[in-house]
């Protein structure tokens, strides 16, 4: 099969190549995807650049999120199962079969079921940033009747964290650095937008009510805003780390009596993954999760598909191994 792969970490266009490999075989509880498309999402671009290196088993076909058709399955695995459309989870997370190729196999768990009628760009988005959304939403317990403030809400995580939170009976505020983002936003579902320079953002964000949990994409820009606006002993919980690690304010953290949460999707639970993906499945079934922008690469791009990522493009960025 076609494939991109890496066995060193760099620079995309210095480590990224296009190969042809034997087309894997799954193994026992595996299924083979025929991707259709390929999700890139910032850790593809920071483990391959080695910034937050990944062991390599010789050779790394990068990618964890996808879209395809089951067509075939390993011993133990219901045979039922080919012919069904998947998206995937953590493909790539400590084997070598990304989904940046023509086949990934994975383990029969993590290629879930896509529900009728939902596009294949939408299952290839879902991965990292819906699980990680989830996860963030839902580690400190429901979120229905709760008002929840998400930072960055046009970017994939904030948007998936927008459209799950108002989907389980959330009220949902956010946060935009412009008018385009703005709009993603709002579609999302989003009841209240605010532009996160805007010197009145606390203001805003309070006559929205008082905030009993925050999803936060950059603690340290937004640690005051968060705690100005945040119900006392509600949580903020990070799932993003800026260039700088911010110095944390432990007196006004204490004020606030705020439980802060971490959340790195690739130690998250195995049943706290299961609870997400079924979660997503409800939520895709009720047609309540939307595609964000596509920016559509072919796998010989896949190079300038990591650096289109990487220069934050506003949606997502797939990739065509056809
Ligand atoms: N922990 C995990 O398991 C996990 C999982 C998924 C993603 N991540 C990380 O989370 C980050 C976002 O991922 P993504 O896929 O959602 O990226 P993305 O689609 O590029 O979105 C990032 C968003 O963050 C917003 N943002 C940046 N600074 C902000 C600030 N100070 N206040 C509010 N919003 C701000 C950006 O909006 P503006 O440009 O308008 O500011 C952008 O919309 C990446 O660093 C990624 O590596 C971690």
């Amino acid at each position: 099969m076609r494939a991109a792969l890496f066995d060193r970490y760099g620079a995309s266009s210095e480590v990224l190549r296009i190969e042809n490999v034997e087309t894997p075989e799954p193994g026992p509880g595996e299924v083979r995807v025929k991707i259709e498309y390929s999700g890139v999402n910032p850790t593809d671009w920071k483990s391959r650049r080695g910034s937050t290196p990944r062991p390599i088993d010789g050779f790394q076909i990068p990618h964890h999120d996808g879209a395809g058709v089951v067509d075939a399955v390993g011993e133990g695995v219901d045979p039922g199962r080919i012919g069904q459309r998947v998206w995937t989870v953590l493909a790539a997370a400590g084997r070598r079969w990304g989904t940046a190729a023509q086949w990934s196999v994975v383990p029969a768990d993590r290629a879930v079921p896509l529900p009728d009628g939902i596009s294949a760009e939408l299952g290839a988005s879902l991965g990292v940033p819906a699980v990680t959304a989830h996860r963030c939403l839902f580690a400190d317990g429901p979120v229905e009747g709760k008002s929840i403030l998400v930072a960055g809400g046009a970017g994939a995580v904030g948007h998936f964290a927008i459209e799950l939170a108002t989907f389980f009976g959330a009220q949902v505020a956010t946060t935009v650095s412009g008018a385009e983002k703005a709009e993603l936003a709002r579609k999302a579902g989003a009841g209240l937008v605010v532009n996160y320079r805007d010197p009145s953002a606390a203001e805003q964000i309070s006559s929205f009510g008082p905030i009993d949990r925050v999803i936060e994409v950059a603690l340290g820009a937004n640690l005051s805003l968060d705690l100005a606006v945040l119900k006392p002993g509600g949580e903020i919980v990070t799932y993003a780390a800026e260039p700088d690690d911010p110095a944390l304010s432990v007196r006004a953290c204490m004020n606030a009596n705020v439980i802060l949460r971490f959340v790195l999707l690739y130690g998250v639970p195995a049943d706290a993954i299961q609870r997400a993906t079924r979660d997503i499945t409800t939520a895709l079934t009720a047609r309540a999760l939307t595609e964000l922008p596509v920016h559509k690469f072919g796998l010989d791009d896949v190079a300038a598909a990591q650096d289109a990522c990487e220069a934050g493009a506003v949606g997502k960025v797939l990739v065509s191994p056809a």
